[in-house]
Parts: structure tokens; sequence; C-alpha cells
């Protein structure tokens, strides 16, 4: 079967890497492309040279914000949020006030960069000069605490982590890649990506072990590590923002203030807005609307059996185990 159009600027591998590559545990993915393990996590080779030219060359500063995620769990919107609560006008009382927010014109995914796609990227610069932009900086990532460059995990900047039900995770991942899929190449099967979630191959993948790592990490530092979960600001938003806002060093002081925000980067919103209907990601050429699905809690139960339900369940439980996180 083809590689989906989308993939082959990530799965294709530079020529500097080349050597790496050939050292490291391959797999190939859904019988279509092939994936390395580098430092026990999975990665497309351009996300490795991004990894690590990030590793060479990114310099946190104390104040900056760095955004941390699995694919798939709710990183466009801690991208709309932390911008809207760190620049967004304060005390705003209008809440159909548009003129300030940027979120009308540029899509989430470009209002806050991830540095192994779209700063260090195959494309761009690899040692760009980020000294420039004006603080606090926020920064996006998928990589796994491992392999985070030493100056992100040892200067003051502050890491928001987002993790979601590795169910809802997995159908989120299954239907983005779907998305990009013409007609002649059909869906993904969903077994064979299913198999490859639950052994843990799929980029930055295992997830059970990126959002382990980081919850613990969160409970040594808890006010270097904010570890949230999307269904809880799903279904608890108001004080999840306000949690968010506390650690960020920008509490609110009223109500409205937490509903201006709320709305501003609500699913609904966003999805609906004109630059997330038809605009494309430059970096990646992907549709802004391929990030904006359904938004909900508990849509694994639309496509798992209850067999897959037993096992990524037992994974869970096997992984989870003593560590306070449970599904
Ligand atoms: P679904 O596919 O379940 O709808 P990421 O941003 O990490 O790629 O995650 C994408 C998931 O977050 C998608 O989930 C997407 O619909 C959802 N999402 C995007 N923007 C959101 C928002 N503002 N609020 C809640 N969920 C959002």
């Amino acid at each position: 079967m083809a590689t989906p159009q989308i993939l082959m600027c990530l799965t294709t591998s530079a020529s500097s890497i080349i050597p790496l590559l050939s050292q490291l545990p391959k797999q190939t993915r859904i019988e279509e492309y092939d994936i390395y393990q580098w430092e026990g996590f999975w990665y497309l080779p351009a996300h490795l040279e991004g990894a690590l030219a990030i590793r060479s060359h990114f310099e946190a500063q104390d104040d900056d914000v760095i955004i941390i995620s699995p694919p798939k769990a709710g990183t466009t919107w801690l991208k709309a949020l932390i911008p809207t609560i760190l620049n967004g006008p304060r005390g705003c009382k209008n809440i159909d006030d548009q003129e300030d927010d940027p979120l009308v014109k540029i899509t989430p995914q470009l209002v806050v960069l991830t540095l192994e796609d779209q700063i260090f990227s195959v494309k761009n610069d690899r040692n760009p000069d980020l000294s420039t932009i004006p603080s606090p900086r926020i920064f996006h990532t998928h990589l796994p605490y491992t392999s985070l460059p030493n100056s992100i995990k040892n200067s003051k900047c502050k890491i928001v982590y987002i993790s979601r039900n590795p169910k809802d995770v997995f159908v989120s991942l299954w239907h983005f890649m779907n998305y990009h899929r013409d007609d002649k190449q059909g869906l993904f099967p969903i077994e064979k990506a299913f198999d490859s979630f639950c052994n843990g191959v799929h980029f930055f993948g295992p997830y059970f072990d990126h959002v382990l790592e980081y919850w613990k990490k969160s409970l040594d530092s808890p006010s270097k590590i904010l570890f949230l979960k999307y269904e809880e600001m799903k279904s608890d938003s108001k004080n999840e923002l306000r949690k968010l806002a506390l650690f960020l060093g920008r509490p609110f002081v009223e109500d409205e203030e937490v509903e201006n925000v709320l709305w501003k980067c609500s699913f609904e919103r966003l999805k609906n807005l004109e630059v997330n209907k038809n605009g494309i990601e430059p970096h990646s050429g992907l549709a802004n609307s391929s990030f904006f699905r359904l938004g909900t809690v508990g849509d694994w139960k639309n496509s798992f059996t209850p067999e897959m339900e037993e096992r990524i369940n037992g994974i869970a439980r096997l992984k989870f185990e003593g560590s306070g996180l449970d599904l």
C-alpha cells in the first residue's frame, strides 16, 4: 500500500541521520512506513532528526512555557489556551470581542509552534535563532521526558503536560491518519493500528510510558510540571483553567475572565472559525480542520470491540499500577 502523502516528508531520512537509523531498532508500522526506536520511544525519521537538533541547540529560558503532550491528547486546546491566558487582554468583559484575539486569524498550531515539527524541522534551519522571540516564549513538543534537552529539565521554565484516556487517544489518532488518506488508499485497518498502539509502536510511543514519565516527574516537581487530564479539562473546565493560570503565574481575578478564555478556546468556536475550516498548516501541509474532529470524551466506545477494551485496560492496569494514575 502506498505511503500516505502527508507522511512522505516525515518518513524520508536526511542523509545525516542514516548512520544512526541503521543502528536503531526498526519496525514497519502498519505495513506502510518505518519507525525507529530511540531512547525507548518510537520516532519517524524527521521527528528523530528534530529531536537530535533540539537536544543540540535548544536553550530554554527561565520564563519559557513548554507545552508537552503525546499526539492527540489535547495539544491544540493547550496551544489556544496558554497564549490566551498569558497574552490575552485581562479583565476583558466583552465575550464577543474578537479584535485582539489572534486565534481568529491564526490556527492554534501556528500560534504555538512544535519544536520538532515546525522549528527544528526538516525544512527549516536546524539551529534557528529563537532568542529574539519576546518572552514569555511558548513552545510545544511531543518529546518524552527522557529525551528532553537538559536546558528544559534544569532551567526554571515551566512544563504543562496533557494526558488523555488512551482509548480516546488511539481513536483520535486513527481518525487523524485516515483523514489524510484518499479513497484509493482506504482506511488504515483498525486492528493493525490498534496492535501497533498497544505494542507502543507509534509516533512518540509507547503512550503509557510517555504519560507515566511526566506523571512521576510532576509529583516530584509540582511547581515545574503541571499534569493535566483532558477529561478533567472537559468536565471541570473552570477549575482546571484556574489551576493552569495560577501555575503560569497569571491567576484569574474575575469569573468572567475564566469564561471568556474558555469560550475563546472552545472546540465549538475554534472549529467554526474560517481559518480552521479551510486553512492549511504550511509546515506539514495538513488541513487545519484535521485538528478539530469531535472534541469529546468517550468516542472510543463507537470503535472499540470488547476485546480491544479488555486489552488496553490490561495494559493500563499493568503500567499504571501503584502510580496513582488510572484510565
Ligand atoms: P478527537 O479526535 O477525539 O475529536 P491534538 O491537538 O493533541 O492533536 O488532539 C486532537 C484532539 O483534540 C482531537 O480529538 C480534537 O478534536 C481535540 N480538540 C481540538 N481542539 C480542541 C478544543 N479546543 N477543545 C477540546 N478538544 C479539542
